[in-house]
């Protein structure tokens, strides 16, 4: 990457990414993004890449979860900590399904630009430009909001830095401690058809907690049980935002974005000849595409190829998300055309974005049953192509949100309205995300069992 720099992107299409009023005002909230310290390191995206490299092989498995889009008024410690507390919970039952190391990566700390579907809303007959993200814009439907400010990108800048250092804290402060982490409410989970599984799940792990504590193994004596690695990402859509944030490693003179560990390009802007692939070329972090039914495989093996030209392990996380009807007629043929062309990816299965309805009483929702079958189905084709499902890809909250239908506690589409918060897509509450991590154990632990057999074989 000779020539690359991190405006490069300039020279190319680009979709999705906002224009401005006042270039000037713009110009000026950038070079002060520019002035002010990176958000994460690049030795901690190294090892992330690093860790991720271990999915490839089948010794991991990848967990990213939060928000489809953060936004400044539901920013506060509470909600913070409980989307933390979940993906841990999370991740808990899935090493303990797995027995497989559970990498942990928020969509937090970042996550605020949105491609819309339309360049405008209407209600009624007023027609304003579409609210795409708490940093460009608000949502409010006034003339007023809905203008874009530039100002929002320094402030969504400082939350970011104020959700991570509350993050490190977490991570590194007890909080994470693993006999902290089993002490989860199972409240509703326990009143749905599959309690009796999950009780079991759950004694079986509270079991193996306490036979390891009655050993001395407790975070005592080993401090990594009380800390857990925890990374960031968001999708590198706002690529002024992004080029103000890439940094030179001066440890290594390498490019890295250091607005997250993790960053992805969405199902809208992986356009081959496209800026945002061409930002993602020059960076050293891992990157996410999302592959959605208009993608064509051998245009996504070939952006691979783009990103990835040493082939690296880690380097490049595959997001399907195709609809739960739609994982047999186009998966097959992405994995087939990626192992014909023997890149190293992550197969990771997004179960939420190809799962959006409308609901008759108005909202966009997702039923809960759709989205675990999608997981379902892409584990169930996993293993019939003989490759490894590595990754979950999820829209949730530690809130007591009413945004997706069903799960235990049977949201229906008229409880939609009672606590309908997101700023954008609909995520899974609490009770629903730790709910789907029991639902899939079982593949989990088939799709584990089958990758280890892949490696003893394969050696
Ligand atoms: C998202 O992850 O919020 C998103 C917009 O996804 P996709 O690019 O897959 O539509
Ligand atoms: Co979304």
């Amino acid at each position: 990457m000779k020539n690359w720099k991190p405006n490069s992107w300039r020279k190319y299409p680009v979709k999705h990414v906002p224009s401005y009023e006042n270039e000037k005002e713009l110009n000026q909230v950038l070079s002060k993004i520019k002035s002010f310290p990176p958000l994460v390191f690049a030795g901690e995206t190294r090892h992330l890449k690093d860790q991720l490299s271990q999915v490839v092989d089948g010794k991991a498995f990848l967990l990213q979860g939060g928000d489809c889009a953060e936004s400044f008024a539901e920013f506060n410690p509470d909600n913070i900590r409980d989307t933390f507390k979940v993906i841990l919970q999370m991740s808990l039952v899935l090493t303990y399904s797995a027995s497989l190391p559970i990498i942990k990566l928020g969509r937090i700390a970042g996550q605020f630009a949105k491609p819309r579907s339309a360049p405008t809303e209407k209600q009624g007959d007023k027609e304003l430009p579409s609210y795409l993200g708490d940093n460009v814009n608000g949502i409010d439907f006034t003339e007023k909001s809905r203008r874009h400010d530039p100002k929002r990108l320094f402030k969504a800048y400082s939350q970011s830095a104020s959700t991570l250092n509350l993050l490190r804290a977490f991570s590194n402060g007890g909080f994470a401690d693993l006999k902290n982490v089993h002490l989860w409410n199972l409240g509703y989970i326990k009143k749905s058809p599959q309690a009796k599984k999950f009780k079991e799940l759950e004694d079986k792990i509270a079991d193996a907690l306490a036979f390891m504590d009655a050993c001395g193994i407790n975070s005592d004596f080993n401090r990594r049980l009380k800390t857990v690695n925890f990374w960031t990402s968001h999708e590198a859509l706002h690529l002024p935002f992004e080029e103000s944030m890439a940094r030179i490693d001066s440890t290594t003179g390498e490019c890295h974005a250091t607005s997250a560990h993790f960053v992805w390009i969405g199902d809208r802007t992986r356009q081959l000849d496209g800026g945002h692939v061409e930002f993602c070329k020059g960076i050293e972090n891992p990157i996410g595409i999302k592959c959605g039914p208009t993608s064509k495989p051998e245009e996504i093996a070939k952006i691979c190829e783009a990103i990835n030209p040493k082939n690296e392990k880690g380097k490049i996380t595959l997001i399907s998300r195709f609809g739960h009807d739609q994982v047999e007629k186009f998966l097959p043929k992405l994995i087939r055309r990626i192992k014909k062309e023997g890149l190293n990816v992550i197969w990771s299965c997004d179960p939420m974005h190809g799962n959006t309805i409308k609901s008759t009483t108005g909202f966009k929702t997702r039923p809960f049953n759709k989205v675990l079958n999608e997981v379902k189905n892409v584990f169930a084709v996993h293993q019939s192509e003989s490759s490894y499902a590595g990754g979950l890809h999820i829209e949730m909250t530690g809130q007591n949100v009413t945004e997706c239908t069903g799960g235990a506690k049977n949201i229906s589409e008229q409880d939609l309205s009672s606590r309908y918060h997101t700023h954008c897509d609909p995520r899974l509450n609490a009770d629903q995300a730790l709910e789907l991590a029991f639902l899939i154990s079982d593949e989990i632990k088939k799709n584990s069992n089958y990758a280890r057999n892949a490696i003893k074989a394969a050696s």
